[in-house]
């Protein structure tokens, strides 16, 4: 069965980074193959990771949503809605060496969404027989674990900024998962970008009156930012960037 890592923060703390140097450790490791899952509605997974993806779940989702509203039916005749999907979300499975990549994207419009996501649900459920690992990376409402869609997490890994508003926000995403009842086996905290790699004493407090388990603290790298702007895939960066030597150090303690 996956173990299924879930990474959940507010917008903009370094979620995406933080899995696409996650995924590449893991692969680096032979622990591989990785199911990456962009479940993030602004999903960029994919440009850390360097790869190309064609297809979203998101739209196969709605294509299968809509199959009988639109005037020509996708699904050919004599095969079943459910053969129909399963052969559509492996179409939505973007291949590389050691991980494959799932992008949930968005739905809208019209249309009853129940049916499908239960098929994807079972699908996904299978993929759980597959892959030694599923990293997913989250918006903060982990929206498609709490509703079921995707299975519940193992670890899940809280990042936030370097601010006590983030380790708040990051506080209510804690409590997020007791009341979703997900109930993980270890709930850790990831501060990102921060000066020198040191947290400032304010901020430890915080973490204190959270009631937050600090796993590290990932340092402020300008090469990481840079290849950000540039476009270039993070995982890419050099393998001694001090970004991912903190990252596999958090990674080795946690025993994944
Ligand atoms: N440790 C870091 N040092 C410098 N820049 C970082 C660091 N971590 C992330 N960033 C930058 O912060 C921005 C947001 O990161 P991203 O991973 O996309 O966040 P999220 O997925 O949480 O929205 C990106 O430009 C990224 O390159
Ligand atoms: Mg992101």
């Amino acid at each position: 069965m996956a173990h299924v890592i879930a990474v959940a923060g507010k917008g903009g703390v370094g979620k995406t980074t933080l899995c696409g140097m996650l995924i590449q450790y893991l692969c680096e490791q032979g622990k591989g193959p990785v199911l990456a899952v962009d479940a993030d509605a602004n999903s960029n997974l994919n440009e850390v990771l360097g790869v190309k993806v064609e297809t979203t779940l998101g739209d196969v989702r709605e294509e299968i949503a809509r199959a009988e509203l639109s005037a020509e039916n996708p699904i050919p005749a004599g095969v079943s809605k459910a053969d129909y999907a399963e052969m559509r979300f492996e179409d939505a499975l973007t291949e590389d060496d050691d991980f494959d990549l799932l992008v949930m994207g968005r739905t809208q419009g019209k249309g009853c969404y129940c049916y499908v996501n239960g098929l994807l649900q079972t699908q996904l459920a299978r993929y759980q027989n597959s892959y030694p690992y599923f990293v997913v990376d989250n918006e903060a409402g982990m929206e498609h674990i709490s509703r079921g869609v995707l299975p519940t997490m193992q670890t899940a890994i809280l990042v936030s900024d370097c601010s006590r508003r983030g380790i708040q926000a990051v506080g209510r995403i804690a409590r997020l998962i007791d009341e979703c009842e997900m109930h993980p086996d270890t709930v850790g905290l990831i501060v990102n970008r921060a000066p020198k790699g040191e947290l400032n004493p304010g901020i430890l407090e915080e973490i204190e009156l959270q009631g937050l388990h600090l796993l590290g603290v990932l340092p402020q790298d300008e090469m990481v930012y840079e290849f950000d702007c540039e476009g270039r895939p993070t995982v890419e960066l050099p393998a001694d960037n001090p970004v991912k030597t903190a990252i596999r150090g958090i990674v080795d303690k946690l025993g994944l």
